[in-house]
């Protein structure tokens, strides 16, 4: 079959679906079929369920052309979500773009430990460290229609993106996006502290799959020689920060839930407890600030 670049060839929603799979899986792509499909729907501005109904449909030129220079930049490792703008998180959509970590699906297991710690009617007051896209906040923010929540970054490409996300939600009102180091600034004392921070070491990095070593931004994901920094910088102000039983969950690689583990017990927090993702690996450490701990 000749690549869908030929101009001759009529190309049905089937031939360049099975095409694109074979194209994609050359290029090193681990879910070919469905990144294609993905892909077809989102130049065809149509869901991936109708493109079954329309197996035998012939595209558009435009349709061919958008879907050739999708395919050209996913077979060069660039995310998905990039090219589409899109990414699905615990079963709603969120705008994504570069600059943006791409949320992933071990993140929801974290969303699972905070959704533990709130009543359905809790109306607390939780901070978010490191919003990226916005996806914990809002997500958090859906699933507890009384919580509010204060979430920060520093890039200025992910605050846009969290504040869009929010808008998207009309959660404006209960979700605040702050530019802060860490913490927000003149913040009340918080119910819950919830982040995924940067964690990747220094060395690590190249050795990760291209679409993040290249294409994802190097400060959502890289924090000092050993990974720690940024949690280690958050669980050292955690305390002054949360109420006397104020409760913090934080995502990490498996190798670093001892040390962070620790630190939560040095820092006084109690009920320290690690969480394995959807993938089977300790990925969440939470704890709950002890009561009896006056600071
Ligand atoms: C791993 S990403 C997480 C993004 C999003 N929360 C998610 O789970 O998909 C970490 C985020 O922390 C932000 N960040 C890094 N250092 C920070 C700091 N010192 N203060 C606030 N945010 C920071 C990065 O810009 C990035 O958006």
């Amino acid at each position: 079959m000749n690549s869908p670049t030929s101009k001759e060839d009529v190309w049905t929603v089937q031939s360049i679906l099975q095409w694109t799979s074979g194209f994609l899986q050359d290029k090193g792509i681990s879910a070919p079929r469905l990144e294609s499909e993905l892909l077809l729907a989102h130049a065809r501005q149509c869901q991936r369920i109708h493109l079954y109904a329309d197996f035998d449909a012939p595209l558009s030129d435009d349709e061919r052309a958008r879907m050739r220079e999708m395919v050209k930049r996913r077979a060069a490792r660039e995310p998905l979500a990039y090219i589409t703008g899109l990414r699905e998180f615990y079963g709603r959509e969120f705008e994504i773009e570069r600059g943006v970590l791409v949320p992933r699906p071990e993140t929801e297991t974290l969303i699972d430990v905070c959704l533990e710690y709130l009543a359905a009617d809790s109306d607390a007051h939780v901070c978010e460290i490191g919003v990226g896209s916005g996806c914990i906040s809002v997500t958090l923010a859906l699933q507890r229609p009384q919580l509010q929540l204060t979430a920060t970054d520093l890039s200025e490409i992910a605050l846009n993106c969290a504040v869009r996300n929010v808008a998207k939600y009309s959660l404006d009102r209960r979700v605040t996006i702050q530019r802060a180091d860490l913490f927000p600034d003149n913040h009340p004392l918080f119910d819950g502290i919830v982040s995924n921070p940067p964690y990747v070491t220094d060395g690590e990095l190249s050795d990760l799959e291209p679409e993040v070593s290249v294409h994802e931004p190097q400060d959502a994901l890289v924090s000092g020689a050993d990974g720690l920094d940024c949690l280690r910088a958050i669980i050292s102000r955690a305390c002054d920060t949360l109420k006397p039983e104020g409760w913090i969950a934080l995502e990490m690689d498996p190798a670093q839930c001892a040390t962070v583990t620790t630190l939560l017990d040095a820092e006084g927090f109690g009920d320290v407890k690690t969480v394995q993702d959807c993938f089977g690996v300790d990925r969440i450490v939470h704890a709950r600030r002890a009561v009896s701990e006056s600071r």
